[in-house]
């Protein structure tokens, strides 16, 4: 069977689907793999490295997608791409399948086999395809290398002949995949450390990374955590508390990281204008939350808002801002996704329709959505 990979059409998107160590798989699994010239550009994988992993290079889609069997993609491919794809191929990749489904409908009604990566359940055998986790990890870290690059002082304390530095005070709000990181780096880079969450099981998990845990101490923070480990959204009650917890914690802070996300919700907002006025000018905020809407309401999308001395950074695709790590990690993700299906003995990819993490993340096939996120029954 034909893999094809395109180079990503989307603004601002440097990674790309598979890698020369991916296309090597893959190709060892039997699957013949072609790749769009200048895919792996923006990730600094050149064409010959693909082709040395056995991949041919085309230079159109076209050319790219004729005979083709499926695509391997990071975000939704763009419509020259989808023209070229013949009914029956599948797709796999980060579609955001909440988001303007139209397009996705369409792509069903073309006979698309669609599969979302966002959609693969959190169990323990899909770990390795979990591009959530994959992609957070790395934002995380990402984060407070942009707040370090950003903030004015040092982060380690330093005892010089001059006088001494103090350690910089990092404080960083959720802490799951992207926030446990965010603290790890921190800490590596010498910050003193706090960090909050509503769901009290981190609280373990942030104190063995060195860091100070605070939270608000209340009945409903039991409830706080899905069956899928994530959170819900908090009652008024606790919101007024939380903030109040917030503001005064912030106040002292240098450096902000904002990382909390409630599944199918527009982030929560957990520092105000009036919070962010109360912190120290030359004090550097990261909203990793910021495409979801932003945990700070002045943040803004791909841009650095100073408001009082305060700057407040919104990268967008911050994965994409170290993408060889995040192209090689997410294209591992999708081999491990793929290489269950794939028989060994004549090159074929046979899904299993009823296996958990393809039900999960499977949205149309054969001519049909079939998840609820586009509407159909689950
Ligand atoms: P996420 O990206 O949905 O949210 C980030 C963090 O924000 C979470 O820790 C959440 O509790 C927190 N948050 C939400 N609302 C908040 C508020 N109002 N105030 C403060 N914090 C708030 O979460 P992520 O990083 O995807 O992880 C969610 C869970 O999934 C974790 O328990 C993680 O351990 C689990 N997980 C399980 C995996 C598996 O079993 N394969 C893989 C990865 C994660």
């Amino acid at each position: 069977m034909l893999v094809a990979v395109a180079r990503e059409r989307g603004a601002g998107e440097t990674r790309v689907a598979a890698t020369p160590d991916s296309v090597k798989r893959m190709v060892g699994l039997g699957l013949s793999v072609r790749v769009e010239a200048g895919a792996g550009a923006g990730a600094s994988f050149a064409d010959d490295a693909y082709r040395e992993a056995g991949a041919e290079v085309a230079t159109d889609p076209a050319s790219l997608l004729a005979g083709a069997d499926g695509l391997l993609t990071v975000g939704r491919p763009a419509p020259e791409i989808i023209e070229h794809l013949r009914p029956g191929a599948f797709v796999i990749g980060l579609l955001v399948p909440y988001a303007d489904t139209d397009d996705l409908r369409s792509w069903a009604g073309r006979g698309l086999t669609l599969f979302s990566m966002e959609l693969v359940p959190r169990i323990s055998r899909a770990q390795s395809m979990d591009v959530l986790s994959s992609q957070s990890n790395l934002a995380g870290y990402k984060a407070v290398i942009d707040a370090a690059a950003e903030f004015h002082r040092a982060m380690p304390m330093m005892m010089t002949a001059a006088g001494t530095i103090a350690p910089a005070k990092v404080f960083v709000l959720g802490a799951g995949v992207a926030g446990l990181q965010a603290i790890a780096t921190a800490r590596r880079l010498g910050a003193v450390v706090s960090a909050t969450d509503v769901r009290p099981a981190v609280k373990e998990q942030v104190e063995s990374l060195g860091a100070n845990f605070v939270m608000v101490d209340s009945e409903e923070t039991r409830q706080a955590e899905t069956a899928g480990g994530y959170a819900r959204e908090m009652s008024d009650d606790y919101k007024r508390k939380q903030a109040a917890l917030v503001a005064a914690t912030l106040a002292k802070q240098d450096i902000v990281i904002t990382t909390a996300l409630i599944p199918g919700r527009p982030a929560p907002v957990l520092v105000t204008e009036e919070m962010v006025e109360s912190m120290r000018p030359g004090s550097v905020i990261v909203d990793l939350a910021v495409e979801q809407g932003g945990n700070c309401p002045l943040s803004r999308p791909g841009e650095i808002v100073e408001h009082h001395g305060v700057r407040i950074m919104g990268h967008r695709n911050v994965p994409g801002r170290i993408p060889v790590d995040a192209s090689s990690l997410y294209a591992r993700n999708l081999y491990n996704f793929l290489a269950p299906f794939v028989d060994k003995a004549s090159g074929e990819v046979r899904f299993d329709w009823d296996d958990e993490i393809v039900r999960g993340s499977l949205l149309a096939r054969d001519g049909q959505a079939v998840h609820k996120a586009l509407g159909a029954g689950d």
